[in-house]
């Protein structure tokens, strides 16, 4: 059985190190297929693998058609969005992601950019503390946990809206719970975003609801771009120079925000909140495990295209 490792964006190599071991110890052989460039590698390298580990990476239709011998996708993360999930089902193939393994890495991220901000982009000038601040945790998963965490040793007054999670979750780890999303960004000074992509909140992060915020906000996303209604937080920052946005996935428009807001906008270059060696191991591993003990066993505990 094959094994296939596509990372566009790879793992560190204790990862790669450490997934190699559990496939190899359990009769398979890995293939890896890093830093590629052009789908037409993806596109070949897929052609006789049973099994794939990915990242970011995208899973469509079209590669779907060609993985012929392709059993199980184990996207190493926790968003799924990039792997078509209809047409996998289609093909008979099971897709699994590994939740919880990355999100301390991007809970810590959000927190380092909640500092970035607040010190002005370390310009030299007199900035402001965490400490006190009203922090909205949109979306409390296994990510906004670890956000809340991090956040009250900060000393931040945490509020959080998740519209799945029962707020006796919440209210059990001394969160404010918001019963609505329009409550979280009127009272918070900083929104932390931990939603996923989906055709519900693709677009929804607007105009209407960001401009409640109270004057001295800051937007943080380790989450989507595609969340972000791009041209009405423009809009909104055009309208409210005390607005601040912060994040790991580069917008479309990034050539917009950076141009006019550069002081008060800042974008990663390339997602990297799952981007440690901590992370990579965690959840590059999970994945492996979680290939053999399909393969093996036919465990499908993390399936998500049920
Ligand atoms: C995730 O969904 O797990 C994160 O967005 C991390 O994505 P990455 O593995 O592409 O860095």
């Amino acid at each position: 059985m094959k094994v296939l490792v596509a990372t566009e964006k790879p793992f560190a190599k204790i990862a790669v190190d450490g997934i190699r071991k559990e496939i190899e110890t359990a009769g398979f052989e890995l293939v890896l297929l890093e830093k590629y460039t052009n789908k037409s590698q993806l596109l070949d390298a897929v052609k006789d693998a049973d099994a794939i580990i990915i990242r970011s990476d995208v899973i469509d239709a079209e590669v779907l058609s060609v993985a012929q011998k392709l059993k199980i996708v184990v996207r190493a993360g926790a968003g799924y969005d990039n792997v078509d999930l209809d047409s996998a089902t289609a093909h008979n193939v099971c897709v699994m992601n590994t939740p919880g393994q990355n999100s301390n890495a991007v809970a810590e991220l959000a927190l380092g950019m909640m500092v970035y901000a607040v010190r002005n982009f370390y310009n030299g000038t007199s900035g402001t503390e965490l400490m006190g601040k009203k922090l909205g945790i949109h979306a409390y998963g296994n990510v906004g946990r670890n956000v809340a965490r991090l956040a009250k040793g900060f000393g931040m007054d945490i509020y959080a809206y998740d519209a799945f999670c029962p707020q006796e979750v919440m209210k059990q780890d001394g969160i404010k719970v918001c019963s609505s999303v329009q409550e979280l960004y009127e009272t918070c000074n900083i929104v932390s975003l931990h939603i996923p992509a989906t055709a519900e909140t693709k677009n929804s992060i607007d105009y209407a609801l960001l401009k409640n915020m109270p004057k001295g906000s800051l937007l943080v996303n380790t989450a989507r771009k595609e969340v972000i209604n791009e041209a009405e937080l423009l809009k909104l920052m055009e309208e409210r120079s005390d607005f601040k946005y912060l994040t790991d996935i580069m917008p479309a428009r990034h050539a917009d925000f950076i141009g006019k807001y550069a002081e008060r906008y800042f974008s990663t270059p390339k997602k990297m909140g799952a981007q440690t060696a901590e992370a990579n191991i965690n959840a590059g591993i999970a994945a492996a495990q979680q290939i053999v003990g399909f393969l093996k066993d036919g465990c499908d505990k993390f399936r998500v295209n049920k």
